[in-house]
């Protein structure tokens, strides 16, 4: 599908966006000389009152002009722009991609954010379909290009945009792959692809990583018969200062190992690689749009399986930061890849600051359900700057505390700590536990986004599919905002 901008013209189908306070834009006119009026009067009789997610349809036929028009709600002109016009361009989207029609054009608020509305129909358009045969004709998407009509939106601004959309593209794809289809030598040959975009890929193997000491990630791998592999990602595209450092969990397929999960819905843990798919999105995005900055991301990928060679629950690893750890039970295995990850992060490439993610805690769901991710942090700026991130992408954060009292709960009786802490505040110990394997003075955040990787409902039109794609958009901002010229 193409998306674009033009500053006239219009689709089969056009779609325009209504505040409840202004009404319906008088420029309808232009299309057909009292169609506002006209239209004013049909919303009165089909209580259409530009309430946002509010949808009218409206048959139109002139020669040359488009055959259909939709207005869409937005709400108060007061609301959040950003996520008005891209709900807008989503909702634009999800009413016509299968119409029939091949053509959408949309008008937004008349200003450079007018993009947004674009980036939602992108966004909106993302289908995952690979493994169904049977569609017929009319499941299928008949809708070819998305034309936002704008004076306002330069291409420049369009483009930084649309990088990000396949950043999220991306880490959708890579999340909805079955787990027999995306493990972690598979998944690694998808991250090397994108060497094409002047990204340098390095992977790392069971050999090399044994040689570095990096029991604790290897653990989590050994009763698996794939190959555990760690993936650096480099984007240079600043001076000489240090990159930040962007560090995903990939666990293709969490099963618990030998503390096995229970059944149901256990195949959702086929995301269980959701961070590392926000992180592998976003390198795409940074690369994708040129991003004056040095960004390195590393994604630990592995598969935890129950196997006669799988780690037990009394194991003790010693990590490659020389600290040893008593595995209790094999399904925090999360923080278990990640700490090696994080190390190998630091010893390398000496961050300038590091960001992980994680969907790494069934807790943080109870803590704040699928509206937030959990954000923890050693440094108020760094934290400040994710929050603010998440708030212009709409990908939102929310601060968790850390602190001693929470790190005491990880002492074990046989080894410098054990990998869970207890039934109280499971989120906190976990980042208790990574904080460990941070050094002194370097600026850390981790996200816990188990709550925001994945949902089985509530699916929106921004969101269509199983996977969120949730990360590569705040993370792009994040660089933006905080580390461009
Ligand atoms: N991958 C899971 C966390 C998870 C749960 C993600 C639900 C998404 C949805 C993680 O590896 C895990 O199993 N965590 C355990 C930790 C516990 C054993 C301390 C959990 O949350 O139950
Ligand atoms: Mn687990
Ligand atoms: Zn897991």
């Amino acid at each position: 599908m193409k998306f674009e901008i033009k500053d006239t013209g219009f689709g089969q189908v056009h779609a325009v966006l209504c505040y409840e306070d202004t009404g319906i834009p008088s420029e309808l006119d232009n299309l057909e000389a009292g169609l506002s009026a006209k239209l004013g009067s049909l919303a009165e009789t089909a209580r259409f009152k530009s309430k946002s997610g509010q949808v009218l349809e409206y048959a139109l036929g002139k020669e040359g002009g488009p055959l259909r028009l939709i207005l869409i709600g937005g709400g108060k002109t007061d609301g959040d722009q950003a996520r008005t016009l891209e709900e807008f361009g989503a909702v634009a989207v999800k009413q016509t991609i299968t119409s029939g029609f091949t053509s959408l054009s949309l008008t937004g608020a008349g200003t450079n954010e007018d993009a947004r509305a674009l980036l939602g129909a992108k966004l909106a358009a993302y289908r995952f379909d690979t493994y169904k045969t049977k569609l017929t004709d009319d499941q299928n998407p008949s809708l070819e290009s998305v034309t936002l009509v704008s004076g306002s939106v330069s291409e420049a601004d369009w483009s930084a945009y649309s990088a990000a959309a396949e950043g999220t593209w991306l880490a959708r794809d890579l999340m909805n792959e079955p787990p027999n289809v995306l493990y972690p030598e598979t998944y690694a040959a998808r991250i090397k692809e994108m060497e094409a975009l002047g990204l340098k890929v390095t992977v790392l193997g069971e050999e090399k990583m044994a040689e570095l000491g990096m029991n604790s990630l290897l653990g989590v791998g050994q009763g698996s018969v794939r190959e555990s592999l760690t993936v650096c990602i480099e984007w240079s595209g600043g001076g000489d200062e240090a990159p930040v450092a962007l560090v995903g969990k990939g666990v293709c397929f969490d099963s618990g190992g030998i503390s096995l999960k229970p059944g149901p819905n256990m195949q959702d843990m086929k995301g269980d690689m959701g961070g590392s798919a926000a992180v592998v999105g976003a390198m795409k995005t940074l690369a994708l749009r040129k991003a004056k900055a040095n960004v390195v991301g590393l994604v630990g990928l592995v598969e935890n399986m129950p196997d006669g060679n799988a780690s037990r629950p009394g194991d003790i690893v010693t990590t490659m930061s020389g600290q040893t750890v008593e595995n209790q039970n094999t399904d925090a295995e999360g923080r278990l890849v990640l700490c090696d990850v994080l190390w190998y992060a630091q010893e390398t490439y000496n961050p300038r600051a590091i960001v992980d993610l994680a969907t790494l805690t069934g807790a943080i769901i109870v803590s704040l359900g699928h509206e937030n991710a959990g954000l923890f942090s050693n440094d108020d700026d760094l934290s400040a700057q994710l929050t603010d991130a998440g708030k212009t992408e709409g990908e939102t954060v929310w601060r968790l505390p850390l602190g001693p009292k929470y790190d005491n709960l990880l002492k074990s009786q046989f080894a410098d700590m054990k990998n869970i802490g207890g039934p109280a505040a499971g989120s906190i110990t976990a980042a208790q536990f990574l904080q460990r394997f941070i050094k002194d003075g370097t600026p850390w955040a981790h996200l816990d986004i188990a709550g925001v990787a994945w949902k089985s409902t509530d699916k929106s039109a921004m969101d269509p599919s199983w996977a969120s794609g949730f990360g590569p958009r705040l993370l792009d901002r994040f660089i933006k905002d905080n580390y461009e010229s």
